[in-house]
């Protein structure tokens, strides 16, 4: 077996039984929390286990046989790194440099050569997550990650979808008799994405979630650099879809760093068509050129209704995920986690409060809010709205 196939079969097998131990050990205690100094040996077993397959790739120096192999190779390593900051074998706050060498020179050497940040992303556990005879990558077995993982994968996929429907207006402009069937696809798609977020609050349990899935997902030093953790925004279609509707602009400073900021974590594909999406002209823009014009025009009614449509179930889902799913599964439980533990709590790095005050932002420009100090398009929604009144 090449030591590639060897380092992934661990990763499917015995790397998440550790993994899966160790949390068992955790959250039997009575601050699930508390990490360190816990399950010694299996985490001495991960760490050597991992070496050991690492340092034959290494001396390689021939990380791939092209991009699909590279990608998985990535993700193996990254996986592995990220496992060792959850157990706390690696901590940024209280490192300069990563003290796991060979993982870090390995997950450079291929995240820059097929131009990745060298970390584990969305992309590894979800839309690129190759399963094997039914076995998708995971780092532990717990009924709660693979319900976690798979609901994200297909409400990606569900974002994903709107997004290539509404961009596929783009050459027909909007006011296009045919772009019906587009904004149906959309409006169909997201209350796809709609019915996995309820799943996710209806099943997910919270604790198991909080204490023994979250973690995986924290910040982690590669070499000299700390990376931010995944999470489910790292692919371009939920852009795609913000700037195409015109409720969030690539010329509105905050939104612009945001997506400046998540490029690297996204695969090359997904960065192009997020940079090309930045570029066109939104069909909110487009729509209200013609308010004054063609308001009562058929088409303008019909396209404006459909388009409405489209964005209220969209703001659905910003609603959703931040007052449900991030209000359920990450702040309530926070509040009552163990003092001393809220350190590297969210995947992006920041404190709780400044996540959640970002993640309220996102939400209100993708409901067109009535904020004022935001570049929240609420006004001009309420002229499009009224135009069909
Ligand atoms: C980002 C929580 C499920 C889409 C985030 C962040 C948190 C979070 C805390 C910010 C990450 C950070 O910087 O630390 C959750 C929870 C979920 C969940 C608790 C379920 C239990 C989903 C699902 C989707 C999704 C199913 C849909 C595919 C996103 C997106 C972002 C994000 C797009 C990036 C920020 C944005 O553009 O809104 N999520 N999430 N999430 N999540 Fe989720």
């Amino acid at each position: 077996m090449s030591p590639d196939a060897a380092l992934n079969r661990w990763i499917r097998h015995d790397f998440a039984a550790i993994n899966t131990a160790l949390e068992e050990l955790y959250f039997a205690q009575g601050d699930r929390a508390q990490v360190e100094g816990i399950g010694t040996d299996l985490k001495a077993e991960l760490v050597r286990r991992g070496e050991e397959l690492l340092a034959p790739l290494l001396a390689e120096g021939r990380t791939h046989d092209g991009f699909d192999s590279a990608l998985e190779l990535l993700g193996d390593v990254g996986m592995y790194l990220g496992a060792l900051r959850r157990h706390e074998l690696t901590n940024p706050d209280r490192e300069t440099t990563s003290p796991f060498a060979t993982a870090s020179a390995l997950a450079l050497h291929v995240g820059v050569s097929i131009g990745m940040a060298p970390r584990f992303a969305t992309a590894h556990l979800a839309t690129h997550n190759r399963a094997v005879g039914g076995l998708r990558r995971s780092f532990t077995t717990l009924h709660d990650e693979f319900l976690f993982i798979d609901e994200n994968t297909r409400g990606i996929f569900g974002l994903q979808s709107a997004a290539y429907a509404l961009t596929r207006l783009v050459p027909l402009g909007a006011s296009s008799p045919v772009a019906d069937v587009l904004f149906a696809e959309a409006e169909g798609a997201l209350k796809g994405v709609a019915a996995c977020n309820a799943r996710l609050f209806e099943t997910l349990d919270i604790d198991r979630f909080f204490y023994c899935v979250r973690p995986y997902y924290k910040p982690y030093r590669v070499g000299r650099q700390v990376y931010r953790g995944a999470n489910a925004g790292d692919f371009a279609g939920i852009n795609e879809i913000d700037l195409m509707l015109g409720l969030c602009r690539a010329s509105d400073p905050y939104y612009a760093q945001l997506l400046h900021e998540k490029l690297p974590y996204m695969l090359p594909a997904e960065q192009l068509r997020l940079r090309e999406s930045m570029s066109r002209r939104s069909i909110l823009d487009q729509l209200l050129d013609h308010v004054e014009t063609d308001r009562d025009a058929p088409w303008f009614v019909a396209n404006v209704r459909a388009f409405l449509g489209v964005c209220d179930a969209f703001g659905a889902i910003a609603a959703q995920h931040h007052d449900q799913l991030v209000s359920r599964f990450v702040a309530g439980p926070a509040q009552t986690m163990a003092p001393g533990h809220m350190q590297g709590i969210t995947a992006s790095g920041p404190p709780l409060e400044a996540l959640l005050r970002s993640l309220e932002i996102l939400r209100d420009l993708r409901m067109a809010a009535p904020r004022g100090d935001i570049a929240s398009r609420h006004d001009d929604m309420a002229r499009l709205r009224a135009a069909i009144a």
